[in-house]
């Protein structure tokens, strides 16, 4: 779409069950934040909506393992969420939640609104049910074994353990993580959206109207979704958490949080328009809003089939484009929340921004890194090392790098103020340089348009290598040697800095919309306001007057040390193995037999415990010495969060003991230390009924 009157810029809103990765960062925040302050540099009238998803099944189940209630989940992560974005200067113009009134009228009256227009049909079939808790059993809260890897970690939907996505009927033992009972299937009335019906549309719009304009990978997983056909979508669940459905006959149903997750972008730019005394209406309605949706590629099919289709039959505009990202992986392997491999912004945010005055810089060293390994059209990887690397040898030595010598030599050898630029010198480096500003203003430009955030940002870092390149070879260092026996050398020195300064002008408004605080400090250093900044003034070279006084200089970037990363590093490993302790809470499925001689494998002692104290940085992990008789051993024990050191010394415990040993927050554990898990996850010592010599063998 060419010219649009308005843009309406969205982001997935991201469940509020935990906090969000780096992989959620760089997959949908960043760059529909570079995006939407590309377009309000162009002053065009935009608004950025975000929120918490608070619906779903995955809001109780998180509730239930943390002990406490749906309420306070939503409430605890919507707000660190919000906290965290703001954090990493992610700006959006309303973070709004689905569990706002509004919201829930809002997508109540778009069920309605569907459902009075026959557009939605209804279907019994048979689910899973709970006979003791009374309850629906959504796919997630059945547990069992699974078919492919035995482990007890699979559920209705996924095994935890291989990762293979699994329906409830292939589960082997399954019970209910409600009650531990054996689930029975029972008759439910659910309403469905009829996708069949509009395959046509999704035909034209998609295949034909959007084959080049979106990325192939979205128009690539449409193609599959209605080639295998389109089936009915139901759009109502069997839950007590989310919408109500708003008939009398669905008591105790609720919308599918697909359907009104969604609807949550509608309902948050309704409650921008009021607190802005906007009308929200054009936004979604007027066919000349240009609405983009920035997503992960797990959300495409909601995104592309489903959610168009409901705004067709509502009556809304369509999205003009959906740019998907693929997935991020961490160190060699795929972010997983179970398993704690993964690096969350809050992580970030405690190890460095918040250790930093202000933080700035460091928060725009991940929106760079983020943004030259988004994975735009394959899989990429976050290494640490790629982050120190991506810091030290670009912001550091290229841009900060270009902007310090800048101004150190500004002040040194043009009085700290903007010189003069003398036509009559000007030479063909001025000029190809001069060419350069110009042209890279026109590639950056194109390449947002076009959602390539990665090639638009690394226009932007080029033009400063061509800033350093070009020092380089004018050397005015050198020039200025020359000086007294040739006043007029100074002409070549102002030339030089002249278009050096209207270089990092340039740089402050191309990168604004990547590095903001950079460009904050930048705008400080040149003493310009927020007004330069406006795209149109990209590619000029008479942005910073002649004869005006710029502040000393100051470092952009400071560089990311060898220890930093290794510390990342350790614990990450120590996350994976603290995660390896007894996870909490749900009734074990039954393990396979095994022969006596597998368990004869095991080596069991008493030990006492003689000393504890906490691990640093690791909320669940205790340091035990553990006295075994013939020695005393040093255990890591994933029990801080049940018990204090000090009230378990001279406690009896039973150890493996020729368990490998393995390293946990860099200290080496040998052996393992058996706990009994009760139902609601907290963990008890099991030990001898009365007092043993410590090494007592248990068989
Ligand atoms: N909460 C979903 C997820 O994290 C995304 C919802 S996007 C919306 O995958 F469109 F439904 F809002
Ligand atoms: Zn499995």
């Amino acid at each position: 779409m060419q010219n649009p009157k308005r843009y309406l810029i969205t982001a997935a809103l991201p469940y509020a069950n935990g906090l969000k990765h780096v992989g959620h960062l760089a997959g949908a925040y960043i760059p529909a934040d570079i995006y939407a302050r590309y377009l309000r540099a162009q002053e065009r009238d935009v608004v950025f909506v975000c929120g918490s998803d608070e619906h779903g099944t995955a809001i109780p189940i998180q509730a239930r393992k943390e002990g406490t209630t749906a309420q306070a989940i939503i409430d605890k992560y919507h707000e660190a969420m919000q906290q965290d974005f703001a954090d990493l200067a992610i700006q959006f113009d309303i973070y709004h939640r689905t569990s706002a009134p509004l919201h829930h009228e809002t997508a109540s009256a778009f069920f309605t609104q569907l459902e009075k227009a026959g557009e939605l049909e209804t279907k019994e079939t048979e689910q899973f049910y709970d006979p003791e808790a009374q309850s629906f059993l959504a796919d997630r809260y059945i547990k069992g074994i699974c078919p492919a890897c035995q482990s007890d970690r699979a559920y209705g939907d996924q095994c935890e353990s291989c990762g293979r996505s699994l329906s409830p009927e292939e589960l082997l033992r399954p019970v209910s993580t409600l009650s531990g009972a054996t689930p029975i299937k029972k008759k439910t009335t659910h309403w469905y959206l009829p996708l069949g019906k509009h395959e046509d549309f999704l035909r034209k719009w998609i295949l034909e109207t959007h084959e080049t304009d979106w990325r192939p990978a979205v128009v690539g997983q449409c193609k599959g979704w209605i080639d295998g056909g389109l089936q009915s979508r139901a759009v109502t669940r069997d839950l007590d958490w989310g919408v109500q459905v708003p008939l009398p006959q669905a008591n105790g149903k609720v919308l599918y949080v697909w359907f009104d997750a969604p609807i949550g972008y509608i309902s948050a730019t309704k409650q921008w328009a009021k607190e802005h005394g906007k009308d929200w209406d054009p936004y979604w309605k007027d066919a000349e809003t240009k609405l983009v949706h920035f997503i992960g590629k797990d959300n495409i099919v909601f995104h592309c089939i489903i959610f168009p289709v409901m705004l067709k039959l509502g009556g809304y505009i369509l999205p003009d484009n959906v740019p998907s990202n693929e997935f991020l992986n961490l160190e060699g392997d795929k972010m997983s929340t179970s398993r704690n491999w993964k690096l969350d912004m809050r992580d970030y945010i405690d190890d460095f921004v918040k250790k930093e005055n202000g933080g700035g810089q460091v928060v725009d060293m991940l929106r760079y890194y983020l943004t030259q390994i988004a994975p735009e059209t394959k899989d990429s990887e976050f290494t640490w090392k790629g982050f120190q690397d991506a810091v030290n040898s670009e912001l550091v030595a290229v841009l900060g790098n270009f902007v310090n010598r800048t101004w150190v030599l500004m002040h040194k050898l043009c009085k700290g103020k903007v010189p003069p630029f003398h036509p009559a010198r000007a030479d063909e480096y001025d000029r190809a340089l001069t060419e350069q500003i110009r042209s890279t203003t026109e590639t950056v430009t194109q390449h947002l348009e076009r959602y390539q955030f990665r090639e638009a940002l690394f226009a932007v870092i080029d033009l400063a290598r061509h800033g350093n390149q070009y020092m380089q070879r004018k050397e005015p260092w050198i020039v200025a040697k020359r000086l007294e026996q040739e006043p007029e050398a100074q002409q070549a020195i102002d030339n030089c800095l002249h278009l050096c300064l209207q270089l990092s002008a340039n740089l402050a408004i191309l990168g604004n919309p990547f590095l903001p605080n950079t460009t904050k400090t930048l705008c400080h250093l040149m003493k310009v306001v927020d007004r330069m900044l406006e795209w149109k003034n990209a590619g000029r070279i008479d942005l910073l007057k002649v004869g005006y006084s710029l502040r000393e200089p100051q470092l952009l970037f400071r560089k990311i040390e060898d220890t930093e990363i290794e510390t990342q590093l350790e614990k990450l490993k120590a996350n994976l193995m603290s995660t390896e302790t007894p996870a909490p809470a749900e009734q074990p499925a039954a393990k396979p037999t095994i022969q006596f001689d597998d368990f004869a494998k095991v080596e069991l002692k008493v030990g006492t415990i003689v000393a504890a104290e906490k691990v640093e940085k690791a909320d669940k992990l205790l340091k035990l010495s553990v006295d075994l008789g013939s020695e005393t051993r040093t255990i890591v024990s994933g029990i801080a969060m049940h018990y204090a050191p000090q009230d378990i010394l001279g406690k009896q415990v039973t150890v493996v003991t020729n368990l490998a040993p393995r390293k946990m927050r860099g200290i080496e554990s040998n052996g393992m230390i058996l706990m009994a898990e009760d139902r609601s996850g907290k963990l008890h010592f099991v030990h001898p009924d009365s007092s043993v010599e410590p090494g007592s063998g248990i068989s």
